[in-house]
């Protein structure tokens, strides 16, 4: 592949065309200022906020938390089956125009069944979306079950239970909400549980908590994937397992931008640690708080950064490479991957 032939002006659309999987996504961040509207007026829902350009005006976040805190009074609106297929198929439609051919999505039932909405209720509408997305856009997809880490572990076990009668509609669970002051460890029981389920198992770690939280993640959680992992550049060691292993780093740059993680798109780690030789690639997070989908992800890192084609490249087998699918379907966006470049000059 020859990289060099294509320039700067090239790139951008490039960038779009190229197939790619998103691994990290939390539906319910997917959730629109005007379907969060729309969905309180359906189910009479009251919002504290009197249009949609005072809510979008609120997302001015200063860190994890002050995000979360209005992220899971967004999802109040989440209420029967169609809610959540709504929700889910409005994320496809985007995901379908960025070029993305597969989809690992996180869902967080305890958002939802906290409020008396039932686990049938959430999965069953994800769910139906997800074989839609299939069968009328051509995207594969699959359910990622996360626990809220600020709550209990008795809490996580409960949920766990209560999703075993829909285990074949998602393959894995997660951990994700409030990091800091809740490490991996509080989770031991229920991944060895998940993994006993047969489940795959992925953490967030590492995103504004220490690389302590990725070593455990991996360690006691045996996760297979990091979301975030950005914090693990201040730990040498940890950064060598992480590249000898080829651990997948599921990094969401315009999520770091906006919880201020990294103080500028300029300063962000992922072009070194992709030098580094770690499996690491671009997701969106919470595309609907954050400023951008998976293209516009792409866009703006790749310009703050002055990457090029063949990083773009790197990223996009990187993202088949961490897909939970088998080797075949790997190949097969592999080969998908070349075409386009060469279409694009390469
Ligand atoms: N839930 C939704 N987005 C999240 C993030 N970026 N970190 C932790 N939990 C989340
Ligand atoms: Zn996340």
């Amino acid at each position: 592949m020859n990289f060099d032939a294509i320039n700067s002006a090239q790139l951008p659309a490039l960038l779009c065309a190229m197939p790619k999987t998103e691994l990290h996504i939390h539906i319910e961040g997917s959730l629109e200022p005007e379907l969060i509207f729309a969905l309180a007026k359906r189910n009479q829902v009251r919002l504290n906020y009197a249009t949609v350009e005072e809510l979008r005006s609120a997302y001015a976040f200063t860190d994890l938390q002050s995000f979360l805190d209005i992220y899971y009074a967004g999802a109040s609106v989440l209420q029967h089956p169609q809610d959540f297929y709504d929700m889910a198929w409005a994320y496809f439609l985007r995901a379908k125009a960025d070029n993305v051919v597969h989809a690992e999505i996180f869902f967080d039932p305890q958002t939802h069944t906290e409020r008396k909405v039932s686990m049938r209720t959430v999965v069953t509408g994800l769910h139906h979306a997800c074989t839609d997305a299939k069968e009328k856009l051509g995207i594969s997809s699959s359910l990622i079950l996360c626990f809220l880490r600020h709550l209990s572990e008795e809490s996580a076990f409960e949920t766990l239970e209560q999703a075993i009668p829909f285990k074949d509609m998602f393959i894995g669970v997660g951990l994700d909400s409030s990091e800091r002051g809740h490490p991996p460890e509080k989770f031991e029981r229920v991944f060895k549980r998940a993994h006993q389920l047969g489940l795959k198992a992925v953490a967030h770690a590492g995103e504004e908590g220490p690389p302590a939280y990725i070593w455990s993640a991996l360690d006691v959680l045996k996760a297979e994937r990091i979301d975030h992992g950005v914090q693990a550049i201040h730990d040498e060691v940890l950064m060598q397992r992480l590249a000898m292993e080829r651990v997948p780093l599921t990094v969401c740059p315009l999520s770091n931008l906006k919880l201020c993680v990294f103080p500028n798109l300029k300063d962000h780690n992922l072009a070194q640690m992709l030098s580094q030789g770690l499996c690491v690639m671009i997701n969106s997070d919470d595309p609907a708080y954050f400023g951008g989908y998976m293209n516009e992800n792409f866009l703006q890192t790749f310009a703050a950064l002055n990457l090029n084609a063949s990083h773009a490249y790197q990223l996009a087998c990187n993202s088949f490479e961490a897909a939970f699918v088998d080797e075949a379907q790997k190949l097969a966006w592999r080969v998908q991957l070349d075409a386009c470049f060469q279409q694009h000059g390469a």
